[in-house]
């Protein structure tokens, strides 16, 4: 039994905590007290990875008066349902919440000692990057962060008395990420890595782990991620040609005046989600900025058609997968006035893919699932000779095949603009 005593900070009654060892699973014991200055918690789903940080971070901020903790993810939207709401559950389950002053609208908590834990999102870098004074950083699926935004954050949490340190948490979605290079191909010096997977969680339902080991065997490539914690090894990428860059939509527009819309949709129900995906697009140039995405599972097609009404694209052409006709008549019929197939025929999606390889892709940082896929999507292996084909496996699809929906119609008509004049007797 350890007790943890606060001490400074505004004169309210003293915190008397007693923290059991038990409330935490034993893999994590050993990084309670980690002293060095990065700190990797990484491996597979729902290993209590978040959990513990969230406990630990508490206490050290309990312990030590006036230390300030930055957390970081990547949208500043998806901060309030996951890791504040984290925080929330350690504050009831230690019984300080009515010790503390917690702000709804910041998000900021303030300890009776004088620590204070800020979130941020890395959506908003102006914000993040000018707060100052951090002793703690706790980057929350970090592999959402873009190497840019990692390397102004190592540079913020530099000097001070105190040592500082950094607690990157993550599933290793991808070996070609610079998480892997930076942390385990030529790591930096002072890091502390630990691995765990939901072995390691005993809080789990049985419904959660059926849910992880049922992926063995439909899909190997995500339980070798999402069960067993390794690298993804997806192989080589089918599109190098992108960047995550943050932009404003309509400063683009004045800019450019040859910008147009390209929204694509691609059709899930359980299994699958879901997707919308919207860009503006430069077809001379070949600039394709993305700005927006939906990634949903279990909608129905009412429910669909609402999503895509309330984000204000109700009026928009709207390319989607021809697969499902009866689908997209019934979404025209919910309001998406303009909503068409797209033309699917021998060698589509190769002919599609090649076409979006052809332009330079930005995409906006808030567009977390499409970075995600970007990241991700790649060419089978030839099992026999083990060279990679020039097909690229149905995995990590399904906002890419949204895009490719949307760009049909500027290939089929860029197509025709660029046929040799004599072709048409002229
Ligand atoms: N020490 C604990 N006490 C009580 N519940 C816990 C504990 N650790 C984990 N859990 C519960 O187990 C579940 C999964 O834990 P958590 O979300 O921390 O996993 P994770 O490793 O962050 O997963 P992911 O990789 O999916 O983000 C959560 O519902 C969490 O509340
Ligand atoms: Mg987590």
């Amino acid at each position: 039994m350890r007790k943890f005593n606060t001490e400074g900070g505004r004169p309210l009654p003293a915190i008397n905590l007693n923290v059991d060892k038990t409330v935490f699973n034993r893999a994590y014991l050993p990084y309670l007290n980690t002293r060095t200055r990065y700190n990797i918690f990484y491996g597979g789903a729902g290993s209590g990875k978040s959990r513990f940080l969230a406990m630990k971070l508490t206490l050290d901020l309990l312990k030590r008066p006036k230390t300030k903790l930055l957390v970081v993810r990547q949208t500043f939207a998806s901060i309030r349902d996951s890791v504040y709401a984290e925080f929330l559950d350690v504050f009831d389950m230690f019984q300080i919440t009515d010790h503390l002053i917690i702000s709804k609208s910041t998000l900021n908590i303030e300890f009776p000692n004088g620590s204070t834990i800020i979130f941020k999102g890395g959506d908003d870098e102006t914000k993040l990057l000018s707060i100052s004074g951090v002793d703690l950083c706790w980057v929350e699926e970090a592999f959402q962060i873009s190497y840019d935004l990692w390397s102004q954050l190592k540079l913020r949490l530099r000097g001070g008395g105190q040592k500082k340190q950094f607690f990157l948490s993550f599933n290793p979605i991808s070996a070609l990420h610079w998480l892997k290079k930076e942390f385990f191909d030529n790591p930096l010096d002072d890091v502390t890595i630990c691995h765990t997977t939901y072995k390691d969680n005993r809080f789990l339902d049985d419904e959660y782990i059926r849910s992880i080991e049922e992926m063995e065997t439909r899909d190997p490539v995500k339980y070798a991620v999402y069960a067993l914690g390794k690298w993804g090894v997806m192989g080589r990428k089918v599109f190098e040609n992108w960047a995550v860059e943050s932009f404003k939509v309509s400063e683009l527009m004045k800019e450019n005046n040859a910008m147009e819309m390209a929204v694509g949709m691609d059709f899930g129900y359980v299994s699958d989600p879901s997707t919308l995906i919207c860009s503006l697009v430069d077809v001379a140039n070949r600039k394709l900025y993305i700005f927006d995405e939906l990634y949903e599972h279990g909608l129905l097609n009412n429910e669909l058609a609402r999503r895509v009404i309330d984000m204000g694209y109700a009026k928009e052409r709207i390319v989607a997968d021809s697969a499902e006709r009866k689908s997209i008549d019934e979404l025209r019929g919910y309001g998406l006035r303009k909503i068409q197939p797209a033309a699917k025929g021998a060698g589509s999606i190769l002919t599609g893919i090649q076409y979006v390889q052809q332009f330079d892709i930005i995409v906006h940082p808030d567009c977390e699932h499409t970075i995600n896929e970007l990241e991700n999507y790649s060419y089978k292996k030839d099992k026999q000779t083990g060279k990679y084909t020039n097909q690229p496996s149905d995995n990590f699809n399904h906002l890419i095949d949204a895009l490719r929906y949307s760009l049909e119609p500027f290939r089929t008509n860029n197509r025709l603009t660029t046929l040799p004049s004599n072709l048409f007797g002229i």
